[in-house]
């Protein structure tokens, strides 16, 4: 056995969300949606985990593992429900959990947005609406204000991408379920617009935070003739949002699994040509995503790899791929896996998945990559969108009926970790591959040059 040695100040945590745990997140968009006819959701979230009430027995529980940081989200929802009408109970309450996770001795890791808007702001066409990024700063300054100064690492937006792809262009079945590509490219836009006037709000309010946003990332791979078609997808759902965070503190990387688009090798350049066209953009792109997320789904659950209860390849070291690309991109800055996890049943597989993919980590950071942290999805059995509960990625199994945690072994495992800052692993065999280092992205620069121009 060998151990594997993680940096002094490494930032071992568990994430959340407001919406899959808290439970009655009744002004939001997605309460809406859970319950509208005809979108694709499996169950309403009703009482969640009842972590809005049960916050403190919680955190207590991550810090009693081992654990040193709680990542989790505060509900715009709640705060202002209302336009312009700020609930000072709702902030009185984010201040007592961000008193509670430091009286465990956890760092507070706070995510403004995570998915859901109010219910006010979704009927004014949510991120496609040119005010919202004001909306959406004018409550970060609220919040911010609120949470008081011992939040020192905050995310603004968690994953811009699949909230444009998965609700604007439809592709995953999230609100506010337009189909088209003009929808899809003004909720990018503000979104970009959203991270970049809230980063400089806590800039302003919080000089010491560490601000980033928290990136969907996936390793894609592609054969000759699905290569435009990633390169496309890459550039509006990760490389458009990865540019507009250049100065910020940290990446949040969060990668879950491999996709691979293949697609006959004589239509590339028509895809290539096709794609760069608006007209045609806008008439081929609804039905690439139709194919791809409908193939995507059952990739895994074919045969051809192992697959996890979401239908992902099984491929905890994914994480390392896109880790490598955001390194090359900026190099020298401070990446922090703000989620890495697997729905599944099994908790050995959880435990595997775990091993892996800070193996994985770890032989980055030996090559000098800027490592702060792992943040595992997720603390507890929660809320999987439109999902609905039937996906298990917790540490902590949660029995919806009496809200009863019970711990798993994958959680008093990497609470271990956590604690020693090590993870013991086998010896690899002689000339066995690293699965960690590989050569850099040198189009990197350039790639990022030509987003800035968009
Ligand atoms: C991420 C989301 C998180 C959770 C995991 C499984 O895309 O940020 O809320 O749903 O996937």
């Amino acid at each position: 056995m060998r151990d594997l040695i993680f940096p002094p100040g490494f930032l071992w945590g568990a994430a959340t969300a407001a919406h899959q745990v808290e439970g009655d997140n009744a002004n939001s968009d997605w309460w809406d949606w859970e319950r509208r006819p005809g979108t694709p959701c499996r169950e309403p979230s009703g009482a969640a985990c009842d972590h809005y009430r049960r916050f403190a027995d919680d955190v207590a529980l991550l810090a009693a593992l081992g654990f040193n940081t709680y990542r989790f989200s505060v509900e715009w929802a709640r705060i202002e429900p209302a336009e312009g009408t700020f609930d000072g109970a709702q902030l009185d309450h984010y201040r007592r959990v961000v008193e509670a996770v430091s009286a465990q001795g956890l760092i507070p890791m706070v995510t403004l947005n995570h998915f859901t808007l109010p219910r006010w702001v979704a009927a004014r066409g949510g991120w496609r609406d040119p005010l919202t990024p004001t909306r959406f700063e004018r409550y970060c300054r609220r919040a911010v204000t609120a949470l008081g100064e011992e939040v020192a690492w905050y995310c603004t937006v968690n994953e811009p991408g699949v909230v444009a792809f998965g609700g604007y262009l439809g592709a995953l079945g999230f609100p506010p379920g337009s189909r088209d590509v003009a929808s899809w490219k003004r909720a990018i836009g503000g979104l970009v617009e959203a991270h970049r006037r809230a980063s400089s709000t806590i800039r302003e309010l919080r000089p010491g935070a560490r601000v980033g946003a928290t990136h969907a990332l996936q390793e894609w791979e592609a054969n000759a003739g699905g290569r435009p078609v990633v390169e496309y997808l890459r550039r509006l759902n990760e490389d458009v949002f990865l540019a507009a965070c250049a100065d910020d503190d940290f990446i949040g990387v969060q990668t879950y699994t491999r996709v691979r688009v293949d697609a006959p090798e004589v239509v590339a350049p028509l895809l290539r040509r096709a794609l760069a066209t608006p007209r045609m953009e806008a008439l081929l792109v609804p039905w690439v995503v139709r194919f791809e997320t409908s193939r995507a789904a059952g990739v895994a659950a074919r045969g051809r790899a192992r697959a996890t209860q979401m239908g992902y390849e099984f491929r905890p070291e994914a994480v390392a791929a896109t880790i490598r690309r955001v390194a090359a991109l900026f190099p020298g800055k401070a990446i922090v896996v703000t989620e890495h996890g697997v729905a599944t049943d099994d908790d050995t597989e959880r435990v595997e998945f775990i091993v892996r993919g800070l193996s994985a980590i770890h032989a980055l950071i030996e090559g000098g990559v800027p490592i702060r942290g792992y943040i595992h999805w997720s603390l507890l059995d929660n809320f999987e969108w439109a999902r609905g509960y039937a996906m298990r990625f917790g540490l902590v199994a949660v029995d919806r009926r009496t809200q009863q945690r019970t711990v798993r072994p994958s959680a008093r495992i990497l609470g271990e970790v956590a604690r020693a800052g090590r993870l013991q692993v086998p010896t690899p065999e002689p000339h066995a591959p690293s699965g960690g280092r590989g050569p850099r992205d040198r189009a990197g620069g350039k790639v990022l040059a030509n987003l800035r121009k968009l």
